[in-house]
């Protein structure tokens, strides 16, 4: 049956937007919202606020902040799973060595600066969807830096 995650472009991630959404779409998914938007850095402590207190918390919300993202709620069976797989490990250096076709591989840097986010369950993909899709709007600029 078809199901919906949630995926974000990180701001690392924008100046390939073009080939993340080729290889979404490549791989199946139906793209059912998409928005750009900038995050304060209290929106990104909140999106991230189940990451407070780790190590990498104020590197990870500083870089969330500084730059354009694009939101997306992806359509497809298994759709949570699926996504995950095509993004690849967390840190893209692991990717690059374990999976080199994914998109952290692709067009990731480290352990922070991955290239985009991926909901990790079903529970998660609604409320991150929401969060960006219907609790509030965000601003945003149509100039790629
Ligand atoms: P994401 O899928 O957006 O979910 C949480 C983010 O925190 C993750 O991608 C990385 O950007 C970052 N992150 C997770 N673990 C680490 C880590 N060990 N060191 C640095 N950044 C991390």
């Amino acid at each position: 049956f078809q199901e919906t995650t949630f995926a974000l472009i990180k701001p690392d991630g924008l100046k390939n937007m073009g080939r993340i959404i080729d290889m979404i779409l490549a791989n199946g998914f139906l793209i059912k919202e998409l928005r750009m938007c900038k995050l304060s850095l209290e929106d990104a402590q909140n999106f991230y606020k189940a990451h407070a207190g780790k190590p990498f918390y104020e590197a990870l919300t500083q870089f969330m902040a500084n730059g354009l993202c694009v939101a997306m709620d992806l359509v497809a069976e298994n759709a949570v799973k699926r996504w995950r797989t095509l993004l690849g490990p967390t840190n893209s250096e692991e990717a690059r060595d374990r999976d080199p076709s994914s998109i952290r591989a692709l067009f990731g840097t480290n352990n922070t600066h991955n290239a985009c986010h991926g909901s990790d369950s079903l529970e998660n993909a609604k409320k991150e969807s929401a969060f960006f899709f219907r609790d509030r709007n965000f601003g945003s600029c149509a100039r790629l830096e």
